[in-house]
């Protein structure tokens, strides 16, 4: 084993293009820990904020972005026992350092691969999925029958919501700005896909939950289409700006304002990061809803697959292919 391995570096915050192809000294295993070669990184928005410097969680100067990864593992530290040994396929959830030829993580962490996903799939999983989950699942309470709105319909958080909303037996309806984008989500479950720039497309829509990862100017709009006693989910801000929404708005039609942050959710209360695990299990051997490819990169393209996904062009999921 040599004892440097490739990354795609963040030493100066700003636009993806700054990213550094760079060569960084390999670590040893703690116990817990084991070591995966990588063969794919999924390409996530929050990479693009904390690359920029504008995402909550803030790592020092310099590191490796990436949130999730595929790859075998090809090390284990001597207490790491059963689920797990050299040359298993795995599923990475990380809180920094996918965008790498390896990584070191807690066993613990690890999902199985199926064995019928290619890696690009596998790696492009946990995030979208434990968002739409913890969302839709833990904190929308979204219930068969009922209208689930999803706004991004066509982006990495909102295909999975299209596709846990229909799995949950919800009437899905999309919204996404390309016939691309609708495409996908209705191949996802979706039941109508509107375009946001038809006039009043909001119109003719009750939601009783709204999946937002958009904000910004879409927010005034869609709310109209929010039920009485309906529950809007902020997930994130890819249009911008954060909305304010008047409280008013939410007194008169009772309607319940529901922040999410899935990873969050998980580390601060164990019973429900437990059920968030059991979750992302099952889903992963339902064989229904296997993540949407709109891209794959090789890893020193990272600059170039993040622009793809912050100019808005990347329907579903960017993966990076590690070697
Ligand atoms: N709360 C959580 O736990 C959590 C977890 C993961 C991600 N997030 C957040 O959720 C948001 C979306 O993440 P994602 O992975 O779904 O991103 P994504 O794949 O890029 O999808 C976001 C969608 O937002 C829409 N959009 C509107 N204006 C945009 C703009 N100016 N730039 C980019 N997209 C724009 C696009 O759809 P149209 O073209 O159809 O408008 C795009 O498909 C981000 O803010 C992210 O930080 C939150």
């Amino acid at each position: 084993m040599t004892e440097t391995y490739r990354a795609m570096l963040c030493r100066r915050l700003g636009p993806p293009e700054l990213l550094e192809d760079a060569q960084l000294p390999r670590r040893g295993l703690q116990p817990g820990e084991v070591r995966v070669a990588i063969r794919a990184a999924g390409i996530n928005f929050p990479d693009l904020l904390q690359i920029a410097g504008e995402y909550q969680h803030k790592p020092s100067l310099p590191f490796v972005p990436g949130f999730e990864a595929a790859g075998e593992i090809v090390e284990t530290a001597p207490d790491v026992k059963e689920e797990y040994k050299a040359g298993d396929a795995v599923i990475l959830r990380l809180r920094g350092g996918g965008y790498a030829e390896e990584a070191v993580t807690r066993a613990e962490t690890l999902l199985p691969k199926p064995d019928d996903w290619s890696f690009e799939e596998a790696a492009a999983f946990p995030v979208a999925a434990i968002t739409a989950w913890t969302a839709l699942v833990q904190r929308g309470r979204l219930r068969a029958g009922e209208t689930l709105l999803v706004l991004g319909a066509g982006g990495g958080t909102g295909l999975a919501a299209v596709t846990l909303g229909a799995r949950l037996g919800a009437r899905v309806v999309a919204v996404a700005s390309s016939e691309d984008k609708r495409g996908a989500a209705r191949e996802a479950g979706a039941t109508l896909c509107l375009d946001p720039a038809q006039p009043d497309w909001w119109r003719d829509v009750r939601a009783d939950v709204v999946f937002d990862p958009v904000g910004g100017a879409l927010f005034d709009q869609a709310f109209r289409a929010l039920a009485p006693a309906g529950r809007w989910l902020v997930i994130g801000f890819a249009g911008g700006a954060s909305p304010a929404p008047a409280a008013n708005r939410l007194l008169l039609r009772e309607v319940e304002l529901i922040g999410v942050r899935a990873g969050e959710q998980g580390r601060r209360n164990p019973a429900a990061g437990a059920e968030q695990e059991k979750a992302l299990r099952a889903w992963l051997v339902s064989s229904q809803g296997r993540p949407r490819l709109g891209a794959v990169y090789q890893l020193d393209q990272a600059g170039a697959a993040l622009r793809r996904l912050a100019d808005r062009m990347a329907t579903g999921k960017i993966v990076l292919r590690v070697g």
